[in-house]
């Protein structure tokens, strides 16, 4: 089932039990964001989050939590609700493989509908905005999906990104934005701030819930979010032509923004409660200029409610993480077999994998973190044998535990890249990366005493049936 707009998604969320609406009067804040807080807190299979009934506001249509439960994760993929997180992992990886799909384009998005152009664009017109953490600084739009082209090859369909960055609201047509510098946006705002340019951006409010994973997902720099999405729903994704800047956008977006970033501007953004479990303090980042809006009547606001995990963030990212990560990897070591970056947006990663010789899951390691998104982000890799399962963490534990020498097996690589929010950080944005190698030593590495390890013996698996059949029995 592929969604082609966020309206027909929370409706099947509907039907699955799986949206909430909240009819009673609400406060914006805390209302709002707290509702959102405690989905993340009541456990397994939260629902999407409907309001439109908010204190202060005469027609405010708001969806918060779409993503945030593994039900409604494995809904978005089209799968069954109840589908396990493992096989939602290996769903996605197995779609990955029919990438590219090549989009559909359309001309009639509904987007259309409504327009604010130039002295008349006033965002506060249009979204009924709320702050999310009790420190922010402001409004933000936190679940948008970015569009902006590569000014030294702006016809080349692959290069045109298509990323969520948070856009803080500044002004009625001004927003602040922070492109971490490891992501596509930064490439392409440093080379037109380089050229002295404006760097013109299309963004998108409110979309279908695969634009919404591949935007967060760590891709190559010329492999395009549109083709990605194609081969995740099943069904070329449908975009159509922003009227502005004349950039590729979803079609069914419930708002589309288009500006520019001003070149070489910056100005104070933050503090925002972050994916990190801390806030970011106030920094300097760059400025948009928001010159028109195209929205549809009757527009829904999606924001996403992110802070200590676990919260709706952690699942829109969790395996549109693992599977880049994966497929990278796999590339030039055939031998991995699971990478598990679900922790803190994969500021840790587990990877499995069978080695070739010894020190070959170091180098598996270290290519992590050179990967798109391990620039950025891994700062500590744990590795282990092919037959511990990533995702099974009492297992990932037992590696640890039983194979780690600490003095050979853990190396601590200094100074390296990560984003400027990793609270460990110091200075902000240079860490240290560790690497723990919690695999069997193989030849010519023969450090230990692995020889003879104890597997379950071979007639345990028969047992474990008969055993649950004997209890099912037993509990009638
Ligand atoms: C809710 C949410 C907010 C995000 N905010 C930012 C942000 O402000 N800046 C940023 O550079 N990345 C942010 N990201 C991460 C990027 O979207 C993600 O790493 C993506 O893979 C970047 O892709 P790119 O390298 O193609 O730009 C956010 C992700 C999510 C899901």
């Amino acid at each position: 089932m592929a969604y082609d707009d966020l309206r027909g998604f929370l409706s099947t969320l509907e039907k699955e039990g799986q949206l909430l609406r909240i009819t009673e009067e609400v406060l914006p804040e805390p209302d709002l964001a707290a509702a959102a807080n405690a989905a993340g807190r009541i456990g397994e299979g939260a629902p999407a989050l409907w309001f439109d009934n908010v204190k202060g506001f005469t027609d405010a249509r708001i969806a918060l939590n779409v993503h945030g439960s593994w039900a409604n994760h494995a809904l978005a993929l089209g799968l069954p609700k109840h589908t396990p997180v493992k096989e939602q992992v290996a769903e996605f990886a197995r779609r990955w493989d029919a990438f590219p799909v090549a989009p559909e384009r359309r001309e009639d998005a509904p987007w259309r509908e409504n327009t604010q152009e130039g002295d008349d664009v006033d965002l506060f017109s249009v979204l009924p905005l709320f702050r999310l953490n009790d420190g922010d600084g402001g409004f933000y739009l936190d679940k948008a999906a970015v569009v902006s082209r590569d000014p030294e090859d702006p016809g080349h369909f692959g290069k045109q990104n298509v990323g969520t960055y948070r856009l803080q609201v500044i002004g009625r047509n001004r927003l602040a934005i922070q492109p971490v510098p490891v992501h596509d946006i930064a490439l392409h705002l440093r080379t037109a701030e380089e050229k002295g340019e404006d760097l013109p951006i299309a963004i998108t409010l409110g979309n279908d819930p695969v634009m919404a994973i591949v935007a967060g997902m760590p891709m190559g720099y010329d492999q395009s979010e549109y083709e990605m999405a194609g081969a995740l729903r099943g069904a070329p994704a449908p975009i159509a032509t922003a009227p502005l800047t004349g950039f590729d956008v979803p079609w069914g977006s419930e708002v589309v923004i288009e500006g520019v970033i001003e070149s070489r501007k910056r100005q104070i953004e933050g503090p925002f409660g972050e994916f990190t479990g801390h806030y970011s303090g106030g920094r300097r980042m760059p400025v948009v200029r928001i010159d028109r809006i195209s929205h549809r009547t009757n527009p829904v606001f999606e924001s996403l409610y992110l802070g200590m995990p676990w919260t709706e963030c952690d699942y829109l990212v969790g395996p549109n993480t693992c599977v880049p990560l994966l497929k990278q990897l796999r590339a030039e070591f055939p031998e991995v077999q699971a990478v598990n970056a679900m922790y803190t947006h994969g500021l840790l990663a587990v990877i499995s994998t069978r080695k070739r010789y010894g020190g070959f899951a170091k180098a598996v390691a270290m290519r992590a973190m050179t990967t798109p998104h391990g620039l950025g982000y891994i700062t500590t890799v744990i590795v282990v044998d092919e037959d511990v399962d990533p995702f099974d963490l009492p297992q990932v534990m037992w590696a640890m535990s039983s194979k780690v020498n600490p003095a050979d097996d853990v190396v601590v690589l200094p100074n390296l890249s990560v984003v400027e929010l990793a609270p460990a950080a110091q200075p902000a944005g240079l860490t240290s990366k560790m690497i723990i190698d919690a695999t069997t030593p193989v030849h010519p590495d023969a450090r230990g005493n692995f020889s003879t390890p104890t597997k379950d013996l071979p007639e345990a698996k028969d047992w474990a049936a008969r055993l649950q059949r004997l209890l099912s029995e037993a509990r009638g």
